[in-house]
């Protein structure tokens, strides 16, 4: 992306540093423990990445090749870096079994906003399970303490060129209807279809945003 393609936006954002993941709350919904990640969390994570009908929908678009690709996944969510990311753990309420992972994992993205991913382990799908996460998610991120400042945002990605509103991005395959339902039903708005070169394939992707000072 060129230089040009950006503005710079006065907007409010979560403040940084985030609360690490110590000082967050565990979060409970009638399905789930949303909390933390941890260290030993890895083992459960390479089994969810290593699900070749999750990681197709992945950036990288095909599973971990070894443990260590797992571990350089869950690194970036574990101290010190959790004072920039706000990915967490998924697990059932029930057993504490981890199923998935989900929340910002780039604050900010490629477009200058903080970007929301989830995966969850293929046999748990179809049962609002993501549906569930996400608005459950989306209640402590919009209560996290904000602060006013200056941000360069990617022109396509924002509308307004002073004051805006805060976005969270979302960025779906332009064939991931189940992913794109979930963001729907959980207040995101559709806003944008744009192509991108990976490794040489033109992939079609649509962003979504969710504005939490609306909600
Ligand atoms: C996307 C994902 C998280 C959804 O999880 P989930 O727990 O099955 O989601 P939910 O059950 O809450 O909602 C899925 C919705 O999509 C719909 N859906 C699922 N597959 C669909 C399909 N092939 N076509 C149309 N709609 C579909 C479901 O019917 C449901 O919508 P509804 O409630 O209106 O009926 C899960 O499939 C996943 O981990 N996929 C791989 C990783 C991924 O795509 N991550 C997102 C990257 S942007």
């Amino acid at each position: 992306m060129d230089s040009d393609d950006f503005v710079t936006v006065r907007t409010s954002l979560p403040t940084l540093p985030l609360p690490p993941n110590n000082a967050r709350p565990e979060i409970t919904t009638s399905r789930l423990l949303i909390r933390p990640l941890r260290p030993s969390d890895l083992d459960a994570l390479h089994v969810l990445r290593t699900q070749e009908d999750v990681m197709k929908w992945t950036r990288a678009g095909c599973i971990d090749e070894s443990i260590e690709t797992t571990k350089s996944k869950l690194d970036p969510f574990l101290p010190p870096h959790d004072l920039v990311t706000g990915n967490c753990a998924i697990c059932l309420k029930d057993t504490g079994e981890l199923i998935g992972i989900g929340g910002c994992h780039l604050y900010p993205g490629s477009h200058g906003w903080p970007e929301l991913g989830y995966l969850l382990r293929q046999e748990t799908w179809g049962q609002g399970l993501a549906t569930e996460f996400l608005g459950a998610w989306l209640r402590f991120w919009s209560e996290l303490p904000r602060s006013e400042r200056d941000v360069r945002v990617q022109k396509e990605m924002v509308i307004g060129d002073r004051n805006v509103d805060e976005h969270l991005i979302a960025i779906t395959d332009a064939i991931n209807t189940a992913s794109q339902r979930v963001l729907l039903k959980s207040g995101f708005e559709r806003f944008r279809d744009f192509t991108e070169v990976n490794d040489a394939k033109t992939v079609n992707l649509v962003a979504f945003r969710f504005l939490p000072s609306k909600k």
